[in-house]
């Protein structure tokens, strides 16, 4: 297959992490002879320094030219506590989420055998939770109209039934290819656009009849995931709230560093760590190239190329079980290996097996 990628690497860590996806990529490619080529592009505040604009329009062209975008972290302190900016970082991301369409965003949570005892949730909770987190993408409080003044501020969350139809969609297809079981995440005793999301969903659930489907608060599902998270199969939710939940959710796995996303809709598709760029790490070579990494797998598996998405998850289990491990997720007194040494022994290890 011949897959042209566009690297959007940001700001913070991304640009190392970057690196280290792409090599990893690279590495699978060559070994199922795809053919791919890589295209950089500016987004974040590294295009704003560049350019003025955090999703250029060159970046915007780059992308809907390219077959998939691998995609690393947006973000800068510069911007965080000023808030008369009138540009930031984050935009970029949100502009290219709406201009490619990227409506679904999937966000699996998942435990790794190696590094149960690292979250802080206790070990027999978190064994075996496995669940994955469908975000609304393009709508809600994100996009809605907002205004910004001094004395009064308000931001819109508006959803129509069309992008509340169409992730539900999304979310009962996955429900279908894993264990049946449907979450359906809301706050119907209070918001208007839940209860959109509720009526909609009681409506689809009769073309669904393999499914379970259940209703959840989410205030209800916060405390759900660190009481029971294995309750949770395929949880659907709006914007604002997946955002929240999918942070939360990755202390399950013990570390933001470990979980990767795709972001598919109308457009090219988007694959992406969670985690974002962690300005305070920048240049020291010990940020976690997995979710990175593991976006790739994603990445793969989205064209159908499960025995690459394959390969690279089984580095990546080799590289915790054999500690080749980032500072944070190190056993007491392991080796150190900074971003850079662990994505060069996946690219090892996929290489020779
Ligand atoms: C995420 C991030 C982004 C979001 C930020 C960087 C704009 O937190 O992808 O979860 O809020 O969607
Ligand atoms: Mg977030």
């Amino acid at each position: 297959m011949k897959l042209n990628i566009a690297l959007l690497a940001g700001d913070g860590i991304g640009p190392e992490i970057s690196v280290q996806g792409r090599a990893a990529l690279q590495a699978v490619a060559a070994k199922f002879g795809h053919e791919v080529t890589f295209r950089e592009a500016l987004v974040g505040a590294a295009a704003i320094d560049a350019v003025g604009n955090p999703f250029p329009e060159e970046t915007y062209n780059i992308c809907t030219e390219s077959d998939a975008v691998l995609f690393s972290a947006v973000g800068d302190p510069r911007y965080d506590n000023d808030p008369t900016a009138t540009v930031r970082p984050e935009q970029g991301l949100l502009a290219m989420r709406k201009r490619l369409g990227l409506f679904a965003n999937i966000r699996p949570v998942q435990t790794f055998a190696s590094l149960l005892h690292l979250s802080p949730l206790r070990e027999p909770l978190v064994r075996d939770a496995d669940f994955v987190c469908i975000r609304e993408l393009t709508g809600g409080m994100y996009f809605g109209e907002k205004h910004e003044g001094a004395e009064v501020a308000w931001d819109t969350n508006k959803y129509t039934r069309a992008e509340v139809e169409r992730i539900l969609r999304v979310a009962y297809q996955y429900a279908q290819m894993r264990r049946k079981h449907l979450t359906v995440v809301d706050k119907a005793n209070v918001l208007a656009s839940s209860r959109l999301w509720r009526n909609v969903a009681q409506e689809m659930m009769g073309e669904y009849p393999d499914v379970q489907t259940d209703f959840m608060y989410v205030d209800n599902a916060a405390m759900r995931m660190i009481q029971e998270p294995r309750f949770f199969d395929v949880m659907v939710t709006e914007n604002t709230f997946g955002d929240i939940l999918t942070d939360e959710g990755s202390c399950i796995s013990g570390s933001m560093g470990l979980l990767p996303s795709a972001s598919t809709g109308t457009g090219t598709p988007v694959f992406e760590p969670i985690h974002g760029s962690w300005p305070q790490a920048k240049g020291k070579n010990i940020a976690n190239p997995l979710a990175q990494i593991l976006s790739v797998a994603m990445l793969f598996e989205h064209f159908g190329l499960v025995g690459e998405g394959s390969l690279i998850r089984q580095a990546v289990d080799a590289s915790l079980d054999a500690n080749v491990r980032t500072p944070e997720i190190q056993v007491a007194g392991g080796q150190h290996y900074g971003t850079r040494e662990v994505g060069e022994w996946i690219v090892r290890w996929i290489e020779e097996h």
